[in-house]
């Protein structure tokens, strides 16, 4: 029986966010924000080895104390210049084995729950492709022509936001991600192979901290749902 594994890419920047500090590094609910992913990925007893890939000059990661997690959380400092290299990177430095499941979570999603990881592994663990958290999109969208008004409504329907964790094989992933180094998420890179993953229902709370606001509605959600 395959094993299943964490990569957890973590070597951005974070320019959005506007702050000195990369991103993943920001105080949240009284932890660095890259914490409260690892803490969930940790526990979840399916899976076996919890990667994390840092940029290679990173200096930070070390200075928090990860002993709790003990060797279960393995640092990786193979990041590169998009997060698709770093994925790419990471998948090769865990020497994964073709079969293994490798679930890739952003470490700037921290709203990650048990019960996300189980859902998620339950509907894909006897799946053919893999497939990814996501949820239909709620607002309606707007095509915008180049003054900034709107060009047309699009149609909503069958329209759905991407997350994290994106669990695909580790070798059907490696050799996605191989083909070329453009794609937004891991789904992308399957997708251009001519093959469906699956989309199973998530919920907003697993959102993407990106903007300075997003730090107060996690740390909201941090406090209502964990324990720390
Ligand atoms: N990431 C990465 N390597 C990169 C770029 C991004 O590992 N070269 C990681 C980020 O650290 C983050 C995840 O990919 O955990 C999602 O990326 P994003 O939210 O876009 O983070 P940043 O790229 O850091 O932010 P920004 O785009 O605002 O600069
Ligand atoms: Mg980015």
């Amino acid at each position: 029986m395959s094993d299943f594994y964490a990569l957890v890419p973590a070597a951005g920047s974070g320019s959005r966010m506007g702050n000195d500090l990369p991103k993943q590094y920001l105080p949240l609910a009284g932890r660095p924000l890259i914490f409260h992913a690892l803490n969930t990925l940790c526990a979840c007893p399916d899976i076996a080895t919890v990667f994390v890939v840092l940029a290679p000059g990173d200096t930070l990661f070390h200075s928090y104390d990860w002993s709790r997690f003990g060797d279960k959380l393995q640092p990786l400092y193979c990041g590169g210049a998009t997060r698709a290299e770093s994925v790419t990177n990471g998948l090769l430095a865990s020497e994964l084995e073709p079969d293994d499941w490798v679930l890739v979570h952003d470490a700037a999603r921290p709203c990650l729950t048990q019960a996300h990881l189980a859902k998620l592994i339950l509907e894909l663990r006897d799946d053919a492709v893999g497939g990814i958290l996501a949820v239909p999109v709620a607002d309606t969208l707007k095509r915008a022509d180049d003054q900034q008004r709107i060009a047309c409504t699009e149609e909503r329907e069958g329209l759905w936001q991407a997350q994290t964790p994106q669990m695909f094989r580790a070798g059907l992933l490696a050799q996605a991600l191989g083909n070329a180094k453009k794609f937004t998420d891991e789904a992308a890179a399957v997708e251009a192979l001519g093959l469906k993953p699956k989309l199973v229902l998530s919920e907003s709370g697993n959102f993407k901290v990106t903007y300075p606001q997003d730090l107060l509605l996690a740390e909201l959600l941090l406090q209502q749902g964990k324990e720390i």
